[in-house]
């Protein structure tokens, strides 16, 4: 299946209402896309007026009701601003995804404590500052909130840091916090609230400002060979995802980081080809059992 069509049907998501931070590019841009093609009404959020712009040409282009905020997840103001804004003129809110992410390569000698806190300020208090003033919206009863239930929380990770990753000392700190926000606020405010908060972790995505940014185009070309799927993700494989998680498919799941990396972060390095290991793996069967041996005993 492709980018053009989904699985999902198209009003699966109509009358309610996303704000999605990072929604002008990359991933943000195609979970705010999705979720509009699928009856969402969606605010993006920020910092760069022109990206905002041409991203609400395209989504109105698709007939889908969208609005762009300037602001910076660093800011409580802004957060608080964005996500009025979004209430005022949609009337409510149903789900926040908090896209918005900062990202360089750097080795810890290189990275100034600064630096390292730059990212957790954008990735880890930005995603919790945008949760904790968006919480009068989404919960049950809140302002604006006509449902049975409280609304959906998505949180988008990664998953350099279930082991280590070169240079990303700074972003695996960030989003090991963003995944400990996640079961924590599932585990508070799903009790309080009846509000959902769940994860997204994706592996390489291609054709994303992330890609551009961290891997080289000629090892960029070379990733696919080390993936356990032989290919790359796409911005869309990661929108499905929100879908599912803001459907009522997903209204049971609360607290999980969904990973979608093709199964790559299970995965090694194949130091050694597949076939090989696979012959060897035949030739020292076929010897033991021609000894009359078990394997074990080799
Ligand atoms: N290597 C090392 N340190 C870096 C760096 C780099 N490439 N880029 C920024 N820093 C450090 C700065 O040196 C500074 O620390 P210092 O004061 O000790 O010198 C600190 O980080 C803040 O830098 P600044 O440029 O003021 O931050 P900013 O708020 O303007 O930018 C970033 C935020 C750094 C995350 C920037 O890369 C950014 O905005 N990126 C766009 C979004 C993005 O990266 N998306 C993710 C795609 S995967």
């Amino acid at each position: 299946m492709g980018s053009s069509s989904s699985p999902f049907k198209a009003d699966v998501l109509k009358g309610k209402v996303a704000l999605v931070t990072g929604g002008g590019s990359g991933i943000g841009f195609e979970i705010s896309t999705q979720l509009g093609s699928h009856g969402a009404a969606v605010a993006i959020m920020g910092r760069r007026r022109r990206v905002l712009d041409d991203a609400v040409a395209d989504l109105r282009s698709k007939g889908i009701m969208a609005i762009g905020l300037e602001g910076d997840v660093r800011k409580k103001d802004d957060a608080a601003k964005a996500l009025e804004t979004t209430v005022k003129h949609f009337g409510k809110l149903d789900i926040l995804v908090n896209g918005a992410a900062g990202n360089f390569l750097v080795s810890p000698e290189d990275l100034s404590p600064n630096g390292f806190r730059t990212v957790l300020d954008i990735d880890s208090v930005g995603t919790y500052t945008m949760c904790h003033e968006a919480l009068k919206y989404l919960k049950k009863g809140g302002i604006g909130n006509d449902s049975s239930t409280g609304g959906l929380i998505v949180n988008i990770s990664a998953t350099l840091h279930y082991t280590a990753a070169w240079y990303q000392i700074h972003v695996s700190a960030a989003k090991a916090a963003v995944d400990s926000i996640t079961r924590s606020l599932a585990l508070e405010w799903g009790t309080d609230y009846e509000i959902r908060v769940n994860g997204i972790a994706p592996g390489p995505i291609g054709d994303t400002p992330g890609m551009r940014k961290l891997v080289p185009e000629e090892a960029n070309n070379k990733t696919r060979e080390y993936m356990p799927l032989y290919k790359l993700g796409e911005r869309w494989d990661i929108a499905m995802a929100a879908l599912y998680l803001a459907s009522d498919a997903g209204k049971y799941v609360n607290g999980h980081t969904m990973v979608v990396d093709g199964g790559l972060w299970l995965s090694r390095p194949r130091h050694i080809p597949k076939e090989d290991v696979k012959a060897l793996s035949r030739a020292v069967e076929s010897k033991s059992r021609s000894v009359g041996l078990p394997s074990s005993k080799l």
